[in-house]
C-alpha cells in the first residue's frame, strides 16, 4: 500500500525524466534548421541531409556537444543566433534525432 502511495504521489507532482533543452522549442527549430543548415549538410551528405546526424561515426554524443556544435555552425556561418535560438534547435535535433535524454 505504501509503495502505490508512493506511485501515486509521483505521477501526481508532476514527476518527469529529465530532458535536455526543456525550455526550447521545436517548431521554431525546424524552421531555423530548414532554412539555414539542411542545404548545406544534404549536399555533402546526400538524401535529406538528416543522416549527418544519425550517422554510424557521428561527432555529437551528448547534449553538451549538441549545443556547442550548434555555436559553432552559428558562428561560422555568422548567422547571429540568440541563446534562445540556438536551443530551440537544439531541442528539435536532439528529440528528432539525437534522443539524449541529459
Ligand atoms: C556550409 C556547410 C554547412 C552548413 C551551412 C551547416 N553545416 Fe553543420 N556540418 C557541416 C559539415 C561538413 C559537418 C561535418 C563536420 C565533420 O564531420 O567534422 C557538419 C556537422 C554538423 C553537426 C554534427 C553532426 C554529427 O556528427 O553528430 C551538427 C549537429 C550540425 N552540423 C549542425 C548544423 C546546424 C544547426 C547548422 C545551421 C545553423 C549547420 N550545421 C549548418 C556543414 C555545414
Amino acid at each position: 500500500m505504501k509503495s502505490l502511495l508512493l506511485i501515486l504521489a509521483l505521477l501526481f507532482s508532476g514527476y518527469a525524466p529529465a530532458e535536455p533543452f526543456a525550455e526550447g522549442n521545436i517548431k521554431t527549430g525546424k524552421t531555423l534548421v530548414d532554412k539555414h543548415c539542411i542545404q548545406c549538410h544534404a549536399s555533402s551528405f546526400g538524401d535529406d541531409g538528416s543522416s549527418i546526424y544519425t550517422r554510424e561515426l557521428r561527432k555529437v554524443t551528448n547534449s553538451k556537444k549538441l549545443l556547442s556544435q550548434i555555436r559553432t555552425c552559428n558562428t561560422m556561418l555568422g548567422l547571429k543566433w540568440f541563446e534562445d535560438e540556438e536551443l530551440n534547435v537544439a531541442k528539435y535535433l536532439n528529440q528528432t534525432y539525437y534522443k539524449f535524454s541529459e
